[in-house]
C-alpha cells in the first residue's frame, strides 16, 4: 500500500520534534534524555539521525552513533538506539522503514557492523544476530536474561569473522541504566 511517510535526516532545527517522537513513544523521559546527550557528545558524531515525516508531523525517529571495536584491526561500528514511533503509528511498517533507510546510509559511508540493544523478537528481521557469541562485548554489562538482546549486524562481509572484543560507545550513553533493558 502506497503511503506518505517519507524518511529524511534531522537537522539540529528539528531537536524539538526528535524529542518529542522520543517522549511519544516511550514511557518515561530516560530516551528523550539519552537522545538529547548523545546529540552533543562529540564522540558519537557523526551520527546518523532520521525523522520518519508523514506530512509535517514527525511520527518516529532513529539514532546511530558512533562506536569502537577494541580489536586489531578495528571495524567502523555504530550503535542503533533510540529507535522511536509515536503509538498511533506504531506496526505500520515506520520502524522497519528508517532501519533500512539507516543501514543503507551507513552501509554508504562504509560501516563495518551495527550494533543494538534491543528486541529479540524485532531487529533478527533485519539481519541482527546476537553478538556475544559471536565474540563481541557490550560497553556495560547487560543482564544475563537478556542476553541475547545485544546483537550485531555485518554491513561488510567478513568482518564479523575477522574481529570481536569489547565495543565502545560513546560517554552520553555509557551508563549502566543504558544497559538495562
Ligand atoms: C519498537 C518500535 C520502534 C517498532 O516500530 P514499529 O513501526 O511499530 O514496527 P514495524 O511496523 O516496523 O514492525 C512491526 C512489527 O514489529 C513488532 N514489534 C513492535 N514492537 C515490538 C516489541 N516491543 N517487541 C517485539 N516485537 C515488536 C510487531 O509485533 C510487528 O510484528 P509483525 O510484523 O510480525 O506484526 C515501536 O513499536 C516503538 O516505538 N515502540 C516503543 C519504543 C520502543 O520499544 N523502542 C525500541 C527500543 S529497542
Amino acid at each position: 500500500m502506497k503511503d506518505n511517510i517519507h524518511i529524511r535526516k534531522a537537522v539540529a532545527s528539528d531537536l524539538d520534534k526528535v524529542l518529542s517522537v522520543e517522549r511519544a513513544a516511550f514511557e518515561t523521559d530516560g530516551e528523550a534524555k539519552l537522545t538529547h546527550d548523545l546529540l552533543q557528545d562529540p564522540e558519537a558524531q557523526p551520527v546518523v539521525s532520521l525523522l520518519a515525516m508523514e506530512g509535517d508531523e514527525a511520527i518516529g525517529h532513529i539514532l546511530f552513533t558512533r562506536a569502537g571495536v577494541e580489536s586489531d584491526p578495528s571495524p567502523s561500528a555504530y550503535i542503533l538506539a533510540p529507535l522511536a514511533v509515536i503509538p498511533p503509528r506504531q506496526k505500520q511498517g515506520v520502524g522497519g522503514k528508517l532501519i533500512r533507510h539507516g543501514l543503507r546510509m551507513l552501509s554508504d559511508s562504509g560501516v563495518d557492523l551495527v550494533f543494538v540493544l534491543g528486541h529479540t523478537d524485532y531487529y533478527p528481521r533485519f539481519g541482527f544476530k546476537p553478538a556475544l557469541p559471536l565474540g563481541f562485548e557490550p560497553p556495560q554489562p547487560v543482564e544475563e536474561r537478556h542476553a541475547d538482546a545485544w546483537m550485531v549486524l555485518e554491513l561488510t562481509p567478513g568482518t564479523i569473522e575477522q574481529s570481536g572484543g569489547r565495543v565502545h560507545c560513546a560517554p552520553a550513553m555509557n551508563t549502566p541504566s543504558c544497559w538495562r533493558e
